[in-house]
């Protein structure tokens, strides 16, 4: 893993330690209510997984699958999956593994906006928020803020790479030299 990793950001015991906190925030903010997790494929998914096992609200999980690219003059995001569940009437909180500029996150919410849901807010494990281009984006819950350095692990990737890590952590650069 020495190769991989040139620092690491976030050991086991730490991410456990994160989601437990960030459990705890939300079973006092959604009390007595119904929530939806809306997981953003593939990446989230370690981070959704260790999330909910410390939550106690009622609690229903769905998946979205998007994709970002650079377009001709702006970022576009296509959408691969869209939610299966009824969201009418739930609490939707959005789970991200990572943000960074904010527009993958934005047409996600974008997706949800207008549609009946009783609200609609976002999580994340880690927020590049140095990078940030989309002011208007504000996670709820953030576990971590990051430099703005490319990290890989725990359902993070590099072109596919690396997410079964169980740490977070700064990808050496040898392995992209400056190409990501
Ligand atoms: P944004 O749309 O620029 O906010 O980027 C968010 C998406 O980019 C995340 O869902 C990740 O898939 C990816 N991403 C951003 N930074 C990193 C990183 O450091 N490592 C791995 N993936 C990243
Ligand atoms: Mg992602």
């Amino acid at each position: 893993m020495e190769e991989i990793i040139e620092r690491v950001v976030l050991n086991s015991e730490e991410i456990e330690e994160v989601c437990r906190n960030l459990a705890n925030q939300i079973n006092i903010d959604y009390k007595g209510k119904r929530l939806l997790l809306v997981g953003v494929l593939k990446g989230s998914v370690p981070f959704l997984s260790c999330l909910m096992k410390y939550i106690n609200v009622e609690l229903m999980v769905d998946y979205v699958y998007v994709n970002s690219y650079k377009g001709h003059e702006k970022e576009m995001v296509i959408v691969h999956k869209d939610l299966d569940i009824n969201f009418s009437g739930l609490d939707v909180l959005v789970v991200e593994d990572i943000i960074d500029t904010g527009f993958t996150l934005y047409k996600i919410i974008e997706m949800l906006k207008g549609k009946d849901v009783a609200s609609c807010e976002i999580i994340v494990l880690l927020d590049k928020i140095e990078n940030r281009k989309l002011g208007s984006i504000k996670p709820k819950y953030i576990g971590k803020i990051i430099p703005n350095e490319f990290v890989v692990g725990f359902g993070l990737d590099y072109k596919e790479l690396y997410r079964n890590l169980p740490i977070i952590g700064v990808l050496n650069k040898n392995l992209y030299r400056g190409k990501r």
